[in-house]
Protein backbone atom coordinates (compact mmCIF):
# COMPACT_ATOMS: atom_id res chain seq x y z
CA UNK A 1 0.00 0.00 0.00
CA UNK A 2 1.15 3.82 -0.95
CA UNK A 3 1.48 5.87 2.05
CA UNK A 4 3.27 9.32 2.72
CA UNK A 5 7.40 8.73 3.87
CA UNK A 6 8.18 10.38 7.57
CA UNK A 7 10.69 10.54 10.64
CA UNK A 8 10.04 9.87 13.31
CA UNK A 9 12.25 11.09 15.56
CA UNK A 10 13.18 9.93 19.59
CA UNK A 11 15.57 11.92 21.64
CA UNK A 12 15.99 11.26 25.41
CA UNK A 13 18.54 10.23 27.94
CA UNK A 14 19.78 6.97 27.57
CA UNK A 15 17.82 4.28 29.14
CA UNK A 16 14.49 6.16 28.87
CA UNK A 17 13.31 3.95 26.26
CA UNK A 18 13.89 5.21 22.88
CA UNK A 19 14.43 1.62 21.38
CA UNK A 20 12.10 0.02 23.43
CA UNK A 21 9.57 2.53 22.09
CA UNK A 22 10.34 2.86 18.80
CA UNK A 23 10.15 -1.06 18.26
CA UNK A 24 6.79 -1.01 19.47
CA UNK A 25 5.30 1.88 17.02
CA UNK A 26 7.81 -0.09 14.01
CA UNK A 27 5.72 -3.31 15.20
CA UNK A 28 2.09 -1.35 14.68
CA UNK A 29 3.58 0.28 11.57
CA UNK A 30 4.79 -2.78 9.62
CA UNK A 31 1.65 -4.91 10.89
CA UNK A 32 -0.10 -2.01 8.30
CA UNK A 33 2.30 -2.71 5.52
CA UNK A 34 4.28 0.67 5.85
CA UNK A 35 7.70 0.55 4.83
CA UNK A 36 9.90 1.11 7.98
CA UNK A 37 13.64 1.15 8.31
CA UNK A 38 15.24 2.16 12.30
CA UNK A 39 18.43 4.02 12.82
CA UNK A 40 19.22 2.98 16.15
CA UNK A 41 22.08 5.15 17.91
CA UNK A 42 23.51 1.55 19.33
CA UNK A 43 22.93 0.19 16.20
CA UNK A 44 24.98 2.98 14.23
CA UNK A 45 27.64 3.84 16.11
CA UNK A 46 28.83 0.34 15.13
CA UNK A 47 28.41 1.32 11.31
CA UNK A 48 27.23 4.58 9.84
CA UNK A 49 29.16 6.34 12.65
CA UNK A 50 31.61 3.68 13.46
CA UNK A 51 34.69 5.65 15.43
CA UNK A 52 32.59 8.39 17.10
CA UNK A 53 32.89 9.38 20.09
CA UNK A 54 30.70 11.22 22.09
CA UNK A 55 32.36 14.95 22.37
CA UNK A 56 29.51 17.65 21.08
CA UNK A 57 30.97 17.76 17.69
CA UNK A 58 31.32 13.88 17.21
CA UNK A 59 27.71 13.91 18.39
CA UNK A 60 26.58 16.18 15.90
CA UNK A 61 28.37 14.81 12.95
CA UNK A 62 26.09 11.27 14.19
CA UNK A 63 22.91 13.23 14.42
CA UNK A 64 23.51 14.88 10.82
CA UNK A 65 24.22 11.19 9.56
CA UNK A 66 21.48 9.94 10.57
CA UNK A 67 19.63 12.91 10.02
CA UNK A 68 20.61 12.74 6.08
CA UNK A 69 19.64 9.34 6.10
CA UNK A 70 16.03 10.00 7.46
CA UNK A 71 15.95 12.83 5.12
CA UNK A 72 16.99 10.11 1.90
CA UNK A 73 14.00 7.45 2.99
CA UNK A 74 11.25 9.87 4.09
CA UNK A 75 11.37 11.56 0.30
CA UNK A 76 11.29 7.84 -0.86
CA UNK A 77 8.09 6.81 1.12
CA UNK A 78 9.74 5.00 3.64
CA UNK A 79 8.71 5.77 7.29
CA UNK A 80 12.27 6.36 9.01
CA UNK A 81 13.14 6.07 12.83
CA UNK A 82 15.69 7.51 14.50
CA UNK A 83 16.34 6.52 18.17
CA UNK A 84 19.56 8.39 19.72
CA UNK A 85 19.79 10.69 22.83
CA UNK A 86 20.32 13.65 20.06
CA UNK A 87 21.21 16.04 22.72
CA UNK A 88 21.48 19.09 20.77
CA UNK A 89 18.37 21.30 20.32
CA UNK A 90 19.49 23.48 17.41
CA UNK A 91 20.96 20.33 15.84
CA UNK A 92 17.71 18.53 15.75
CA UNK A 93 15.92 21.27 14.59
CA UNK A 94 18.10 21.40 11.94
CA UNK A 95 17.45 18.03 11.13
CA UNK A 96 13.44 18.70 11.31
CA UNK A 97 14.33 21.93 8.70
CA UNK A 98 15.42 19.75 6.30
CA UNK A 99 12.31 16.44 6.18
CA UNK A 100 9.15 17.64 5.54
CA UNK A 101 7.07 15.38 7.59
CA UNK A 102 8.72 15.31 10.57
CA UNK A 103 7.55 13.81 14.17
CA UNK A 104 9.96 14.42 17.15
CA UNK A 105 8.84 12.15 20.36
CA UNK A 106 10.43 13.83 23.36
CA UNK A 107 10.84 10.40 25.48
CA UNK A 108 10.47 12.29 28.64
CA UNK A 109 11.96 10.30 31.66
CA UNK A 110 13.43 11.91 35.19
CA UNK A 111 17.41 11.60 35.65
CA UNK A 112 16.70 9.65 39.22
CA UNK A 113 14.44 7.14 37.24
CA UNK A 114 17.32 6.42 34.40
CA UNK A 115 20.10 6.42 37.28
CA UNK A 116 18.13 3.42 38.92
CA UNK A 117 17.32 1.69 35.83
CA UNK A 118 20.83 1.63 35.07
CA UNK A 119 19.77 -1.22 32.08
CA UNK A 120 23.67 -1.11 31.17
CA UNK A 121 25.60 -0.34 34.19
CA UNK A 122 26.88 3.03 32.33
CA UNK A 123 25.19 5.54 34.88
CA UNK A 124 26.84 3.83 38.09
CA UNK A 125 30.57 4.59 36.21
CA UNK A 126 29.30 7.58 34.82
CA UNK A 127 28.50 9.08 38.70
CA UNK A 128 31.84 7.42 39.43
CA UNK A 129 33.96 9.44 37.06
CA UNK A 130 34.62 6.24 34.72
CA UNK A 131 32.78 7.38 31.60
CA UNK A 132 33.70 11.10 30.93
CA UNK A 133 30.81 13.55 29.58
CA UNK A 134 27.81 11.47 30.17
CA UNK A 135 24.41 12.83 29.31
CA UNK A 136 22.62 14.21 31.98
CA UNK A 137 25.27 13.63 34.49
CA UNK A 138 28.38 15.23 32.96
CA UNK A 139 26.91 16.60 29.41
CA UNK A 140 24.53 17.94 28.74
CA UNK A 141 20.59 17.13 27.35
CA UNK A 142 18.52 19.93 26.09
CA UNK A 143 14.72 19.08 26.24
CA UNK A 144 12.86 19.63 23.19
CA UNK A 145 10.52 22.99 23.16
CA UNK A 146 7.72 21.58 21.09
CA UNK A 147 7.90 17.86 20.57
CA UNK A 148 4.79 16.38 18.05
CA UNK A 149 4.22 13.87 21.41
CA UNK A 150 5.76 13.73 24.94
CA UNK A 151 6.12 10.08 26.46
CA UNK A 152 6.67 10.01 29.61
CA UNK A 153 7.84 6.07 30.25
CA UNK A 154 8.16 6.62 34.23
CA UNK A 155 4.65 7.06 34.16
CA UNK A 156 2.73 5.24 31.21
CA UNK A 157 3.04 1.67 29.83
CA UNK A 158 4.56 1.39 26.34
CA UNK A 159 1.55 0.53 25.15
CA UNK A 160 0.19 3.72 26.51
CA UNK A 161 3.16 5.87 24.98
CA UNK A 162 2.95 4.01 21.78
CA UNK A 163 -0.77 4.44 20.95
CA UNK A 164 -0.22 8.44 22.14
CA UNK A 165 2.30 8.19 18.50
CA UNK A 166 0.32 6.16 16.96
CA UNK A 167 -2.56 8.30 17.80
CA UNK A 168 -0.74 11.89 16.39
CA UNK A 169 -0.03 10.05 13.05
CA UNK A 170 -3.52 9.12 12.29
CA UNK A 171 -4.03 12.81 13.10
CA UNK A 172 -1.77 14.30 11.31
CA UNK A 173 -2.79 12.08 7.78
CA UNK A 174 0.27 9.99 8.08
CA UNK A 175 -1.08 6.76 8.36
CA UNK A 176 -2.84 4.96 5.49
CA UNK A 177 -6.54 4.89 5.56
S1 LIG B 1 24.11 10.71 20.65
O1 LIG B 1 24.39 11.67 21.74
O2 LIG B 1 25.15 10.72 19.60
O3 LIG B 1 22.76 10.86 20.10
P1 LIG B 1 23.71 7.85 20.78
O4 LIG B 1 22.24 7.70 20.95
O5 LIG B 1 24.28 7.65 19.40
O6 LIG B 1 24.17 9.28 21.39
O7 LIG B 1 24.47 6.82 21.72
C1 LIG B 1 24.10 6.76 23.08
C2 LIG B 1 24.49 5.42 23.71
O8 LIG B 1 25.90 5.32 23.79
C3 LIG B 1 23.99 5.35 25.13
O9 LIG B 1 22.73 4.71 25.21
C4 LIG B 1 25.06 4.57 25.86
O10 LIG B 1 24.79 3.19 25.76
C5 LIG B 1 26.31 4.84 25.06
N1 LIG B 1 27.24 5.84 25.64
C6 LIG B 1 28.57 5.66 25.81
N2 LIG B 1 29.16 6.75 26.27
C7 LIG B 1 28.19 7.70 26.41
C8 LIG B 1 28.21 9.07 26.85
N3 LIG B 1 29.32 9.68 27.24
N4 LIG B 1 27.02 9.74 26.87
C9 LIG B 1 25.89 9.12 26.49
N5 LIG B 1 25.82 7.83 26.06
C10 LIG B 1 26.97 7.12 26.01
Amino acid sequence: MEHKGFTLWFTGLSGAGKSTLAEYVVKQLREKNMKVEVLDGDVVRTNLSKGLGFSKEDRDINIYRIGWVCEVLSRNNVVAVAAAISPYREVRDNVRKKIENFVEIYVEVPIEEVISRDVKGLYKKALAGEIKNFTGISDPYEAPENPEVVCNTAEETIEESGQKILAYLDKAGLLPS
